[in-house]
């Protein structure tokens, strides 16, 4: 096992610094911003494993920009990542789930480069059930010059395809913690003795004949043609047939997906016309990793990191996973 051989083992710190080596504009500063993450994922871990025994399960009394009741541990995460990026100097933007507008950070002058978009906890409703929840990061470079004028809507607002880096932690049998800085996609688990996020597997590459489709089937109603020819399909002798998998946490079966194959889909629904899931902090960075493993993600139409945002908190249907599962399904909505 490399990561108990003191001759072999790789801690995120080193392999971040190592993936510098291949980014000649980079300099340290992206190290120490993504060291600043993983900061915040040992600190949400932490309470996130003690939710029974800490008053951090159930509702806040307060609701976020979507209208949803707020958890207490999507308070509790949402601080804590924004302290920790905020000490961290070189952010000068900081978008989040949880607030409605984007947060200016006071930086030195001119220091502030980077922008970070974040869902802190994704999974909410599974908290206080003991399921797998997770949290969901971007990282954008600024656009604009000086200081920030315009409360960080432009430098906020880029398309999925300009991301510089993007990952998740899934706070699961075992915490789990992927990123990609668009050189392939790789797996560090959390050691809980040292603290240590060690690396388990690199350049991660989606399965290409996973037979698992991941979706609602409640909404199938809503879905269309297309779509339930895509689980007509999936369910016959013909493709196998497949197995169903929905966790209900988007970081948890997008992370399945990325690990065996299949599709995970959140189509536009009755309930949400423009589908649930956010564009900015849980389409785009999932599109950048699964896309760097050989997958696709779309919203049924265009690739999702070509989409155009207008704002910080809008929706967008997705269709994550491996080419040929996505292919399938955007084909036989095409044909209505
Ligand atoms: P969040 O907890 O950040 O609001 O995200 C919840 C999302 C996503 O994680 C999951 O895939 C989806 O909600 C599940 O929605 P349904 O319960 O409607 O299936
Ligand atoms: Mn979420
Ligand atoms: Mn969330």
């Amino acid at each position: 096992m490399r990561y108990t051989d003191p001759e072999k083992f790789i801690t995120i710190q080193q392999h971040i610094i190592e993936q510098q080596t291949k980014h000649p504009t980079a300099s340290g500063e992206f190290s120490w911003l993504l060291s600043g993450l993983t900061l915040a994922a040992c600190l949400i871990q932490a309470i996130v494993r003690r939710a029974g025994l800490v008053d951090i399960l159930g509702g806040a009394d307060s609701e976020n920009v979507h209208g949803e009741l707020q958890q207490k541990l999507d308070v509790y995460a949402n601080k804590v990542i924004e302290r920790c990026l905020a000490s961290r100097g070189n952010v000068a933007v900081l978008g989040s789930e949880e607030i409605p507008e984007p947060i200016v950070v006071p930086t030195p002058e001119g220091s502030g480069r980077y922008v970070v978009l974040f869902d802190p906890l994704d999974g909410s409703g599974n908290i206080d059930v003991n399921v797998a929840v997770g949290t969901i990061f971007s990282i954008y470079e600024r656009v604009t010059h000086g200081p920030v004028t315009d409360g960080g809507r432009k430098d906020v607002l880029q398309p999925g395809s300009r991301q510089l880096a993007a990952g998740y932690v899934v706070y699961g049998s075992s915490t789990v913690l992927v990123y990609t800085t668009g050189h392939g996609v790789h797996l560090f688990t959390l050691d809980p003795a040292s603290g240590s996020f060690m690396l388990a597997n690199e350049h991660a590459r989606i399965p290409e004949n996973g037979k698992i489709y991941s979706v609602n089937e409640a909404n199938a109603d809503s879905f269309g043609a297309g779509i339930n020819a895509y689980l007509d399909w999936a369910k016959s002798k013909a493709a196998g047939p497949y197995t169903s998998r929905y966790i209900g946490s988007m970081v948890a079966d997008v992370h399945r997906t990325l690990v065996k194959g299949g599709v995970f889909m959140y189509p536009a629904t009755a309930k949400s016309p423009k589908g649930k899931l956010r564009l900015m902090y849980e389409a785009n960075p999932m599109a950048f990793i699964v896309e760097q493993a050989g997958g696709l993600a779309t919203d049924g139409k265009n690739r999702i990191l070509d989409k155009q945002p207008t704002e910080l908190h809008e929706r967008t249907p997705l269709f994550i996973g491996a080419k040929d599962d996505v292919t399938r399904v955007m084909e036989l909505m095409a044909r209505g």
